[in-house]
């Protein structure tokens, strides 16, 4: 197969994302694509507003934005084109949709007044996330490959994220916005760090990954939120804690432990983290001595403890393996102290560290069609729609 567009979608989340990509070199052996549009409508601002993401109303939302994101994307890749259109398998969608009532509606709208897109090749993410979002990306995923009679590449979200390192700087005026596959000596490690995940995983090759160590409870993202949560911030916290804790110092009264610093695994646990940093702000509150400067005590405080832990066990695990480089992904890696100070470790340890985009840290779905990309050029493998479900604790 020569020339490709290929369109990605991601709702595992609270972000609602498609891209299109464009391929003209699937089969030779550099491969490489140029991004035609990339879109993401987060649901942030809608979840503050409850402190966390709501499974129910990430899906109605996704259902809302996707066909308005659809025509977007169409429109920005030069694939839109307006002429009435009759819907052959009425019933076969009928059945893919009855879930999504919100989707439905207004994506017949849409497909009855568009001509086909030329769109070859569906790239989605079936898992890991939240089950009830998956299904609407899924199931919108499903209703093109019929209606359009395109095949799907089923992506996992974890791979995007290991991934969107490939993506060069200037990805979106790039002819070839891939960097070169073939310029990696694995193994590298990677260290995954978002609202869902904690993972320490061995990239063997792209494509073909181990998971050595995981948290056993609760996420850095989500002992992120957390506590940011205790403090008084909305949610995702993340982002605020480290704002905060830039004006942060050390303190003698904010002592936080490191767990599992010393075990000789790649365990994480952050759950003992949270519960000693609720307590601790209780104890304050109640001497009277919770002020920002405290907050931001607390919030150093609070991100060395995490960064301790985090250096400690992937400096282990890049030894026992002899890594390459270390990749660092998920939404955490947007996090400034905690990549400063593995830069400055790595420095030291005399190896090279590899970052998405800031703009590609968060969900997104060109992260999607990179995974896609880099699956289906090694093997060559689609599934029809039939075979296509969410799975919400998909593993690498
Ligand atoms: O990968 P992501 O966008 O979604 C998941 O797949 O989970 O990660 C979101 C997580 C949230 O917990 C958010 O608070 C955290 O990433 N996050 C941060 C920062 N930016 C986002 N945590 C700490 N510091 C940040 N700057
Ligand atoms: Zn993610």
């Amino acid at each position: 197969m020569g020339h490709m567009n290929i369109l990605a979608i991601e709702t595992s989340c609270d972000e609602t994302a498609l891209s299109v990509i464009h391929t003209e070199t699937f089969d030779t052996e550099n491969p490489n694509f140029s991004v035609l549009s990339d879109l993401v409508i987060s649901q942030i601002e809608i979840h503050a507003k409850y402190g966390g993401v709501f499974p129910a109303m990430a899906k109605r939302e996704h259902a809302k934005n996707l066909t308005p994101l659809l025509v977007q994307a169409l429109q920005e890749s030069k694939l839109y084109q307006e002429s009435t259109n009759v819907i052959n398998d009425a019933d076969q969608l009928k059945e893919i949709l009855e879930r999504e009532p919100e989707l439905s509606s207004e994506l017949i709208k849409l497909v009855s007044k568009i001509k086909k897109p030329a769109i070859d090749m569906i790239m989605v993410t079936h898992g890991p996330g939240l089950a009830p979002a998956l299904w609407v990306g899924v199931n919108f995923a499903r209703a093109l490959s019929i209606l359009w009679d395109i095949p799907i590449v089923p992506v996992n979200h974890m791979e995007g994220h290991i991934t969107s390192i490939l993506l060069k700087e200037n990805y979106i005026n790039e002819k070839n916005a891939l960097l070169n596959i073939h310029s990696f000596t694995f193994p590298y490690l990677s260290l995954l760090i978002s609202g869902g995940h904690t993972q320490l995983v061995l990239v063997k090759n792209w494509g073909d990954y181990q998971i050595i160590g995981e948290s056993i409870d609760d996420a850095v993202g989500e002992a992120f939120d957390k506590v940011a949560r205790m403090l008084g911030f909305s949610y995702p916290g993340g982002p605020k804690i480290s704002q905060v804790a830039i004006h942060g110092k050390k303190n003698d009264l904010v002592q936080l432990p490191r767990p599992m610093i010393y075990t000789k695994d790649y365990r994480f646990s952050f759950s003992g983290l949270k519960t000693a940093a609720r307590y601790l702000i209780k104890e304050l509150e109640e001497k009277n001595l919770l002020n920002a400067h405290m907050i931001s005590d607390i919030a150093y405080e609070f991100e060395h403890a995490v960064t301790d832990v985090l250096i400690k066990k992937t400096i282990l695990a890049m030894q026992e393996y002899s890594a390459q480089g270390l990749i660092i992904a998920g939404g955490v890696s947007a996090n400034n102290f905690i990549i400063e100070a593995f830069t400055k470790e790595l420095d030291e340890y005399g190896s090279k560290l590899y970052l998405p985009e800031k703009k590609l840290c968060g969900d997104n779905s060109l992260m999607i069609a990179t995974a896609g990309f880099i699956q289906y050029w090694k093997n060559k493998k689609t599934i029809n729609q039939s075979e296509l479900s969410a799975i919400g604790n998909l593993r690498l």
